[in-house]
């Protein structure tokens, strides 16, 4: 497959599954965490899904569309490994992180501590979506939606 299928696949599932978990979450309190808030577009997205809900972006630093820039009190910026420390415990409905960078010595250091921050930062039944797969104890994965491939993405909700 090319990398460009290969791309067009990855956000099709990841779009597909914020779609399809949008209601479980709407049902929830506590706000979304956006792990990679990157130009925006998937933050857009979940505007979009959640309106009036605070959804927190975290990056190294802002690089997105001014359309897509959260206000600065839900802005934080540097190593989310450190900045998402302060969030542990903040009930949060839905964690997104797409934060893989497809280079597989990255992302093993990544998911050295990722798994535990996305438990950490939910709400008891609260919904993880991510682009690197989460093996933690309170992290049960759910069957994704009906045409995504296994481990395209990933869906978890935390037990
Ligand atoms: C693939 S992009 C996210 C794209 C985003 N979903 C969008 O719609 O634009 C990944 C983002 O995660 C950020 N990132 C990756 N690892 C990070 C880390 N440890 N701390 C802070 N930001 C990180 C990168 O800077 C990049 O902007």
């Amino acid at each position: 497959m090319s990398r460009l299928d290969s791309f067009i696949r990855r956000l099709t599932a990841q779009r597909d599954i914020l779609n399809a978990i949008t209601d479980l979450v709407g049902e929830m309190e506590g706000p979304v965490l956006e792990f990679g808030l990157g130009n925006g577009r998937t933050y857009d997205h979940l505007r979009e899904k959640f309106p009036g809900r605070r959804i927190i972006a975290f990056d190294w630093e802002v690089r997105s569309y001014s359309a897509s820039t959260p206000a600065p009190d839900d802005m934080v910026t540097g190593n989310i490994r450190d900045s998402g420390q302060a969030f542990l415990g903040i009930g949060a409905a839905l964690a997104h992180a797409d934060i893989g960078t497809g280079h597989d010595e990255i992302d093993a250091v990544t998911l050295t501590w990722l798994p535990q921050l996305m438990a950490g930062v939910l709400a008891p039944n609260g919904i993880a979506v991510s682009g690197l797969p989460l093996e933690h104890p309170e992290l049960a994965a759910l069957p994704l939606p009906e045409g995504i491939k296994e481990g395209r993405y990933f869906l978890y909700r935390r037990v």
